[in-house]
């Protein structure tokens, strides 16, 4: 069986990566520190890199033709990350780099991975959404959008799978916070408990491999899921602006809302 994971130098692709070749499976790997991505070949064998930028298309295209005569049997759509601020102030820039690697380049390689999976009635797609994907998410309102745009994605496409009696499955793994250096980029600090890289890993590849649609780890995350769709979008908002506001090192983010 074999692998291509997206956001494999890190964090929970770094975790899918290293639990699936314990499982026994040939990887692709790509992210863009080629020096992580040398090092995990040599650790693992029976793994192929490739560097790549996902915020540019053309090189998400490269990563697809690398892969397209592989015969992949799982698809992980792992890289991603989020930024902070309020949404004007965020760089125009930075923020559409974001949209790029997480909703554009998962979009395509969902949609190629897809066209090629159903051809021959098999294959895994694992994309990596978020709990931010059930709700919006002020002060990291373009990262919350891009994650629900993922969720629902996901859905839609399990549905069309499932109405075709289609073999090929899709999950879309939605945790809360995670410990790895998701943070550190989006230079914020965690307000709850995180779960490890290797409990989402773990319990995302189960998920996966059982064809389940929903992987939601861990029971508080789980409530939550379940529990937004009972508080209107508006109070839910300002609920998750008070969250955000305690990541960012206790900034005056809530003062000034008062
Ligand atoms: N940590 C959390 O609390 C949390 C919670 C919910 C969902 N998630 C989601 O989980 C996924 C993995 O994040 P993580 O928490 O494991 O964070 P992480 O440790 O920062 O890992 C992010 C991965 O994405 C890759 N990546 C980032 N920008 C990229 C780009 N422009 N081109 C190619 N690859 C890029 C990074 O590789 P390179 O640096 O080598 O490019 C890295 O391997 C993300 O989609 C994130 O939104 C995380």
């Amino acid at each position: 069986m074999k692998a291509l994971i997206t956001g494999a130098t890190s964090g929970i692709g770094k975790k899918i990566a290293e639990k699936l070749s314990e499982r026994g499976w040939e990887l692709i790997l790509t992210g863009r520190n080629e020096k992580v991505l040398k090092d995990m070949q040599e650790q693992f064998g029976n793994t192929e890199i490739i560097t790549a930028e996902l915020a540019d298309r053309s090189e998400v295209m490269r990563v697809y033709e690398f892969c397209r005569d592989k015969n992949i049997d799982m698809l992980v759509n792992n890289a991603g990350y989020g930024l902070f601020g309020r949404f004007e102030d965020i760089d125009l820039d930075d923020e559409v780099n974001m949209i790029n690697v997480n909703i554009t380049a998962l979009h395509i390689l969902t949609k190629l991975f897809l066209r090629d999976f159903k051809k021959r009635d098999s294959g895994i797609i694992l994309n990596v959404a978020s709990v931010a994907g059930f709700m919006s998410g002020p002060l990291m309102s373009s990262y919350y959008a891009s994650k629900n745009y993922v969720l629902r994605l996901s859905i839609g496409i399990h549905e069309e799978l499932r109405r075709a009696g289609s073999k090929v499955s899709i999950t879309v793994l939605c945790p809360g916070p995670v410990d790895t250096n998701f943070n550190n980029r989006a230079g914020v600090s965690f307000s709850a408990k995180p779960i490890t890289a290797d409990y989402a890993a773990e319990y995302a590849i189960k998920r996966a491999l059982a064809g389940k649609l929903f992987a939601v780890p861990g029971l508080a995350i789980k409530a939550a899921a379940i529990g937004q769709r009972l508080v209107p979008h508006k109070l839910l908002a300002a609920i998750v602006y008070n969250v955000q506001s305690a990541k960012k090192n206790g900034s005056g983010e809530r003062e000034q809302n008062k």
